[in-house]
């Protein structure tokens, strides 16, 4: 069978040998613990689930979702209001939110929605493996822009060559940043903003972690800035606040022509979000805040017990306040990958290579906290005895 040549230019998946080698060690009966995956194990509040539940027994409901693709009106204005109260943010739900089915969704529809095929879109290298994909399927042309720890892993707009720039029509930006934990700053997104203008470049700023930070550190959404909704649009999820990654419900907010055009790819690729799961979501947005209390004490004492091991196998460091990950250098003279296998082979756990997140990643590996309390325990006492 002939597949699309779209398909084809999509880089292989980096962890696919890794793969293979978890799968052949648990047949040779290891007990493989994996920090690599960044999915919250602890369920979803039960409230939430009791909303789904109850609203999935109306009938009305098991029609086509209402407001189809734009996601239900109720829904966009709850979304509004959380924005509202978390960041500060106005937002006119008719025209300035949608629906998603995960704030990923989002991130492929932007191209749709804004990038012609041949122009340039700018993400950060490294940075989460699906911009790529959306650029590549979107027929643009990825350019990766380094980001370094020197510069708290925020892009140094100079940096980007005239010729680039001239192509460029899209940005991709993540901060709280996956795969590094590093955020924003007010002062940045100023600059963003300028930036955006100057080249008339439109900004997806993919932000589905804005709640998850340390230590202090504010929450921020990108549309608190002055002049952000004429530039671009943030995305967001309830995936990682509310433990949902599995219900696929997100949003995208911002400037009203790309929602409206996010909205009309949407409209000629599926029909939005389950009515059940809409209902569920407002009711999570409105009544679970304190789940995200909750999980940032789990994530935070994890944190702290991870830092404790590194610290002990001479790996001590400051990590940046965001995400539940923690972007970690590998030892002198280690590659990542040299240290990824080494964790893998001396003690059964598995990380990512900073290098599956672009070449800049390279001397880093990345530990995901979304790990049971006594797996992670189990996999810090193995690390600990392994570089002992
Ligand atoms: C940077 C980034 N964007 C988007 C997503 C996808 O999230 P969602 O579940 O909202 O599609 C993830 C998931 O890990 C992510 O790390």
């Amino acid at each position: 069978m002939q597949i699309a040549e779209r398909l084809t230019k999509i880089p292989p998946y980096l962890f696919m040998e890794l793969r293979k080698k978890i799968a052949k060690a648990k047949a040779d009966g290891v007990d493989v613990i994996s920090l690599a995956i960044g999915d919250p194990v602890e369920p979803t509040p039960d409230s939430i689930i009791a909303e789904l539940a109850r609203t999935a027994r109306d009938p009305e409901n098991h029609r086509y979702p209402t407001d189809e693709e734009k996601g239900m009106f109720a829904f966009r204005e709850e979304v509004a209001r959380w924005y509202r109260i978390r960041y500060g943010v106005t937002l006119n739900p008719a025209t300035e939110v949608l629906g998603l089915i995960g704030s990923k969704e989002g991130c492929h529809h932007f191209v749709m929605a804004r990038v012609n095929p041949g122009d340039v879109v700018l993400m950060t290298d490294p940075g989460y493996p699906a911009y790529r994909a959306s650029i590549l399927m979107g027929g643009g042309i990825p350019y990766n822009v380094p980001i370094r720890p020197e510069n708290g892993y925020l892009p140094v707009f100079e940096e980007i060559p005239a010729d680039v720039l001239k192509k460029a029509t899209g940005m991709f930006l993540n901060y709280p940043n996956n795969p590094t934990g590093a955020c924003a700053t007010r002062e940045f997104f100023d600059r963003l903003v300028a930036f955006a203008k100057a080249n008339n470049i439109a900004i997806c700023y993919d932000n589905p972690y804005s709640e998850v930070v340390f230590a202090g550190q504010e929450r921020l959404s990108f549309l608190s800035t002055r002049g952000a909704k004429d530039v671009g649009v943030e995305l967001n999820s309830l995936s990682k606040p509310y433990n949902m990654t599995g219900w696929r419900i997100g949003m995208a907010l911002g400037n009203p022509e790309l929602i409206a055009a996010i909205s009309k790819v949407k409209e000629n690729t599926d029909s939005g979000i389950f009515n059940a799961i809409q209902y569920a979501g407002i009711h999570a947005l409105r009544h679970e805040t304190g789940n995200i209390d909750h999980m940032l004490a789990i994530y935070a004492r994890r944190r702290e017990r991870v830092l404790k091991t590194l610290a002990k196998i001479g790996i001590a460091f400051n990590p940046p306040k965001g995400t539940f990950y923690l972007w970690v250098p590998a030892p002198k003279g280690m590659s990542s990958i040299d240290f990824t296998n080494r964790l893998f082979e001396k003690a059964a756990v598995v990380v990512a290579a900073g290098t599956a997140y672009g070449q800049y990643g390279e001397g880093f590996i990345r530990i995901s906290l979304t790990v049971p309390d006594a797996r992670l325990e189990e996999a810090m006492v193995r690390i600990e005895k392994a570089f002992a």
